[in-house]
């Protein structure tokens, strides 16, 4: 790839726990390669399921591995961030549950598409109108990435395909309709990424669950912008060993 201009990496689904299914070693490595990384990343973008149950113990312990990363970190709320009324933790210890990021020519917009206690995830009409408005209002050379944790195309080998984005045909019409650059989403635990016209849809592996699927094992990806708009997705896996 030609010369970098604007590298993010992706984090997903560490969920983060005191109790649960989360593994530490896993997270820690992720971290040590990351803050090694040349060049380094201009942000790292969680997509959510940043803890496992939503609990205060949880959120102190997500909290704590999040300083860890030498580098400013957005992260998008996931259905199990909303467990046990975890989003108003989230809010208070983490960030708001959407914003955006206005990173000069890169644009992100951190949208929250669970709902408490359940699994499945939509956006809905409301935050479809202002996705609208405000895509169409960017100037024109804008880089335009959205990030949320539910995935908005099916997503093989995660087992009975369920939790797609409820709206995910709307969602999928806007994002194309405005030519939205980039696509981060995570919840199903296995990384793939596709173009459909110009945009690039990734979805994440998980960094640090127990539940890796199959042998897809632990990873995150980087994914580097090129001075010329070119999106480059490199999945790092990480080691089974440590
Ligand atoms: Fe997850
Ligand atoms: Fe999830």
């Amino acid at each position: 790839m030609r010369d970098i201009a604007y590298r993010i990496v992706q984090i997903s689904d560490t969920h983060i726990s005191k109790y649960g299914q989360y593994e530490e070693g896993r997270f820690n490595e992720a971290v040590r390669i990351i803050n090694r990384l040349e060049p380094k990343p201009d942000i790292v973008v969680h997509t959510g399921d940043l803890t496992d149950n939503g609990v205060l113990a949880d959120y102190e312990l997500a909290v704590e591995k999040l300083k860890i990363i030498n580098a400013k970190t957005i992260t998008a709320v996931g259905n199990h961030d909303e467990r046990n009324f975890g989003q108003s933790l989230f809010r208070e210890l983490v960030s708001p549950l959407e914003y955006e990021v206005d990173e000069g020519q890169f644009n992100f917009f951190i949208m929250n598409s669970p709902e408490p206690d359940r699994d499945e995830g939509r956006l809905g009409r409301r935050r479809q109108t202002y996705l609208e408005e405000r895509l169409k209002a960017l100037p024109k050379h804008t880089v335009k990435i959205i990030a949320f944790h539910h995935h908005l195309v099916p997503v093989p080998h995660s087992g009975r395909e369920m939790n797609v984005l409820e709206d995910a045909g709307d969602i999928l019409d806007l994002v194309l309709k405005h030519k939205v650059n980039l696509v981060l989403m995570g919840h199903r635990h296995v990384r793939r990424v596709l173009k459909i016209d110009s945009t690039v849809l990734v979805n994440a592996g998980t960094t640090s669950s127990m539940r890796t699927r199959g042998r897809f094992g632990h990873s995150f990806n980087i994914i580097d912008i090129g001075q010329d708009g070119q999106i480059n997705v490199t999945e790092h896996r990480l080691s089974e060993t440590e």
